[in-house]
């Protein structure tokens, strides 16, 4: 199959338009039996359940071509599973869990040809989301739901640079805003979660910042996450220690790098409250996130107060590094991933 002619190196995390996407409708308590189309324009009632009241949910993963040539995705059961939780949460149909990962098969193969080259610096990105589609005016669920997936390919979520061998660390405030309530949605992938923190992203763009550390609501003592992505701490002595929280996104790539570390790195890893004040005793800090895969953080800074980690202000630290090279290398077959992690998705 001949990849359509981008300059693949070159994109960053943007939408570029590709040939299919798949489309399933909700309707009488049951959803029809999808089907992949050209079409990627969505019509909708003006009073849809969505742009009233913001009942919409997403997912995101990605394709990457492996190291002999094949495509694959990354753990997509997890990624139907937390849709069926944020589903429930907002009052949702779940869309079946098994019709998920048959549908980010059919959209991957009907858009194999955007499916960047092993070791282009791209992958592509899976879009899965959930809307109500009929006219709601009262406060209440929809009755009707759209469930779509698209794709595009995408470069690095962080400007950094576009290979991975160029990423550079980033730089992070502590935000004045709060992301997700106690006992709110923060641990679901709602859209609401992302247009209440566009105000906050806008404003440390503007004031040189790549991205906001939240604390939690309720203490403004402990680490929640950013906009778009977990925390990975490492300490002095190379434990890995990532924040815990019931208002923070279970980050899938989190959860594998947690696994990654102990099983293939023989690290100590700690999944625990992490109170802002422990930040500055750390060696490293990530971000990771399906978009994010994992950005070094150089800096954070507390209303003027830096802090800057001992490794990492140039380029990566060594166990950020690894876990890196290791995460990177299951997903683009180098490496041996643990069962069920990597799903092939075969093309003629
Ligand atoms: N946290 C937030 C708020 C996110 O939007 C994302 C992205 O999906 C993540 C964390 C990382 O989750 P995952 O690793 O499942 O992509
Ligand atoms: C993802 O990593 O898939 C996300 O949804 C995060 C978003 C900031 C692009």
């Amino acid at each position: 199959m001949e990849k359509k002619n981008i300059d693949w190196s070159s994109i960053g995390f943007g939408y570029i338009k590709t040939d299919k996407r798949y489309v399933s409708n909700y309707k009488n308590g049951a959803w029809d039996e999808g089907t992949l189309t050209d079409d990627a324009n969505v019509v909708l009632s003006e009073c849809a359940g969505v742009l009233q009241y913001a009942q919409t949910v997403f997912e995101g993963l990605k394709a990457y071509t492996t190291e002999d040539g094949r495509i694959v995705c990354f753990r997509p059961d997890l990624n139907a599973s937390r849709m069926a939780d944020s589903a429930k949460r907002l009052e949702m149909p779940a869309f079946p869990e098994d019709r998920f990962v048959k549908a980010v098969e059919e959209t991957v193969r009907a858009n194999a040809a955007y499916v960047p080259p092993y070791g282009s610096g791209a992958t592509l990105y899976i879009r899965p989301y959930m809307f109500g589609s009929n006219p709601v005016i009262g406060v209440k669920p929809a009755d009707e739901y759209q469930f779509r997936m698209f794709c595009t390919p995408v470069g690095p979520y962080f400007k950094g640079g576009a290979k991975p061998i160029t990423i550079k660390p980033i730089t992070i405030r502590v935000s004045d805003f709060d992301r997700a309530a106690p006992h709110g949605t923060g641990h679901i992938k709602a859209g609401l979660n992302y247009a209440m923190s566009l105000h906050a992203i806008v404003t440390a763009h503007q004031e040189g910042y790549d991205e906001n550390m939240y604390l939690d609501a309720a203490t403004r003592t402990k680490v929640e996450e950013t906009g778009g992505a977990n925390f990975i701490f490492v300490t002095k002595d190379g434990t890995v220690v990532t924040p815990k929280s019931n208002s923070i996104l279970p980050s899938i790539t989190r959860r594998s790098l947690m696994v990654v570390a102990e099983k293939y790195l023989g690290l100590k890893v700690e999944h625990r409250e992490v109170y802002f004040d422990e930040v500055k005793d750390f060696a490293e800090c990530g971000l990771c996130g399906t978009a994010a895969v994992i950005s070094p953080v150089g800096k954070i800074v507390d209303h003027g107060k830096e802090i800057c980690f001992p490794s990492g202000m140039e380029k990566m630290g060594p166990v950020i590094q690894k876990l890196y090279d290791t995460l990177t290398g299951i997903q683009m077959g180098r490496i041996e991933a643990p069962e069920g992690w990597i799903k092939e998705i075969k093309v003629d």
